[in-house]
């Protein structure tokens, strides 16, 4: 591999060219290898360390990220922050700073606003990786999605992509809608007008209300949960009338093609926004897949992103 990639954070895959995205795939699909041996140690990142610093709750984003650093076998430091209401990007700098002292080498965030990781990365001596921010981005997942469907169709450019649901809220829409445009696929978005970005124009994505119209020849089917805790006004009718219209259940998926593969950044709301019995099926659902590439493509990241810090202090 000869690209470079040159840059000194990830905060979104807005900033990303096609060669850095296809760099980071390469050496993730070197490390599903290596998560899958007996041994699954490595000393890519030995002596570094790593902070992971949570200000919103995270399960898979966060466990995924400790084991991609320990199996790199940099020291990893989990800090879950709790804030309540206001004063936040006060406490955000606080924290920047004193954190900043200890001198890490890569900081993980995730923050409620978008926005603040960047902010973040101005204040710290660190690499900084965006584990979701806001509204905003996450660009990890949309590069463990893309890995998962290069792995699964053999490429990304010209294949139909539906992204579906809870378009408005979700940074992970946002950054697969950057990156699957960015690698040539063609990317459809389905749902409600209400859950739909008032700037959707600009991602250069078609765009279907209707799921059975959106779904045909589709090669990937990619479902979103209802994000309900940011939404602060009245969007659907109801869970049920969302599931009826906009869950993707087997009837509405016998529209995409045959292969179509399921997908979905978890955490699921099942019988909403999917029906268990396509979640379930092995066949078609690729989502415990997409678990197991998180923690290969963020090890390529921080891999990728080490190389940049320099080897020795001089002070
Ligand atoms: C996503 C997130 O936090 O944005 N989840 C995740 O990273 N596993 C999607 C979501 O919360 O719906």
């Amino acid at each position: 591999m000869t690209h470079h990639f040159a840059h000194r954070h990830l905060l979104g895959i807005e900033g990303l060219g096609p060669l850095d995205v296809t760099a980071v795939l390469d050496l993730a699909d070197e490390y599903v290898l290596q998560n899958r041996r007996r041994d699954k140690k490595s000393s890519v990142l030995r002596g570094l360390t790593q902070i992971n610093l949570f200000f919103e709750n995270s399960t898979r984003t966060q466990a995924s990220f400790e084991l991609a650093g320990k199996r790199l076998g940099a020291d990893v430091m989990n800090m879950s922050v709790k804030t309540s209401s206001i004063a936040k990007g006060e406490t955000l700098l606080d924290t920047a700073a004193t954190l900043n002292a200890m001198h890490p080498d890569l900081i993980v965030v995730r923050h409620q606003h978008s926005g603040a990781v960047k902010l973040l990365s101005e204040k710290v001596d660190a690499s900084v990786i965006n584990a979701g921010d806001g509204r905003h981005e996450h660009p990890t997942q949309a590069l463990l999605d893309a890995l998962t469907i290069r792995r699964a169709k053999g490429r990304l450019h010209r294949l139909t992509v539906a992204i579906c649901g809870d378009v408005a809220h979700s940074r992970v829409a946002r950054s697969n809608m950057i990156l699957l445009g960015l690698m040539e696929a063609r990317v459809r978005v389905i749902a409600p007008p209400t859950l739909l970005p008032p700037d959707i124009d600009k991602y250069g994505v078609e765009v279907f209300h209707d799921m059975e119209e959106g779904l045909k020849g589709a090669d990937v089917v990619m479902m979103l949960r209802l994000q309900q805790e940011r939404m602060d006004g009245a969007f659907l009718p109801s869970r049920r009338e969302y599931f009826h219209r906009f869950g993707l259940d087997h009837q509405k998926l016998a529209h995409a093609k045959d292969d179509a593969i399921v997908m979905h950044p978890g955490p699921m709301n099942r019988g909403v926004e999917i029906d268990s019995l396509v979640a379930d099926d092995l066949a078609r659902s690729v989502i415990a897949e997409q678990v197991e590439m998180g923690v290969a493509a963020r090890m390529a990241v921080m891999d990728l992103l080490a190389r940049n810090i320099p080897a020795e202090d001089a002070g």
